[in-house]
């Protein structure tokens, strides 16, 4: 399997001492660290705001993967690239111009993802693909961790990575969701490069951090 970037979703972590465990999964080798913001009316949760973003910037120089779960998104965009997010993704269903939005992401200087919901198709890429840097497949419905995997995404990893390279684009298809030693090779497999773990990622405590990304990296 080809090596996958690791973006651990601090939803799992210990929100009573979030800096402290941004800056264990850090050490452990998280590549990116993924922050899953929600409204509780996009998705049925709430979690964290710019402000929560901002102060977790200090803990660590890894690239902020921002996932964006709230409706309308667009007031948003320029508090999160503020805060200190790297990547910002967001939902084609959350606001009125997904291509606008991906442009304002783009003009504050930030990489831009879209992410599809398990009932989404690869077809809300059309004619966006090519300006996006990142596409975020989830592999559950959002708004919890600690969700069962959804297999027929699978099949929709495919044949986004098919087209990217076929098209010959420099995208990165990230997967969300479910994902654990066992789904992460399926994952990899069908052209995921990008896993985002909670639960496998987070479990057992700070000593156990290194070894969970390792396991979700294969090794
Ligand atoms: C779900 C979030 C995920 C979540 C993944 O809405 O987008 O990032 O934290 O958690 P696990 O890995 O536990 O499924
Ligand atoms: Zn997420």
């Amino acid at each position: 399997m080809a090596r996958p970037l690791i973006a651990p979703s601090i939803l799992s972590a210990d929100f009573a001492k979030l800096g402290e465990e941004v800056r264990a999964i850090d050490e452990a080798g998280a590549d990116w660290i993924h922050i899953d913001v929600m409204d509780g009316h996009f998705v049925p949760n709430l979690t964290i705001g710019p402000a929560v973003v901002k102060a977790l910037r200090p803990h660590t120089t890894k690239p902020f993967d921002v996932h964006l779960m709230i409706s309308p998104v667009d007031n948003f965009l320029d508090a999160f690239a503020e805060a200190g997010a790297d990547t910002i993704t967001v939902h084609p269903e959350a606001g009125p111009h997904l291509h606008r939005t991906i442009q304002r992401v783009r003009a504050l200087g930030k990489k831009a993802g879209v992410s599809l919901n398990p009932a989404t198709p690869a077809k809300a890429l059309d004619y966006v693909l090519s300006e996006v840097d990142l596409v975020l497949v989830m592999s559950v419905n959002p708004g919890f961790g600690g969700q069962k995997f959804i297999a027929s995404q699978l099949k929709k990893i495919e044949a986004i990575a098919t087209r990217i390279a076929k098209e010959n684009l420099d995208v990165l298809v990230e997967v969300d969701g479910g994902i654990d030693a066992e789904t992460a090779p399926q994952a990899v497999n069908a052209g995921a490069s990008v896993l985002v773990a909670g639960t496998a990622a987070f479990r057992g405590g700070a000593a156990a951090y290194a070894g969970n990304i390792r396991a979700l990296r294969g090794e």
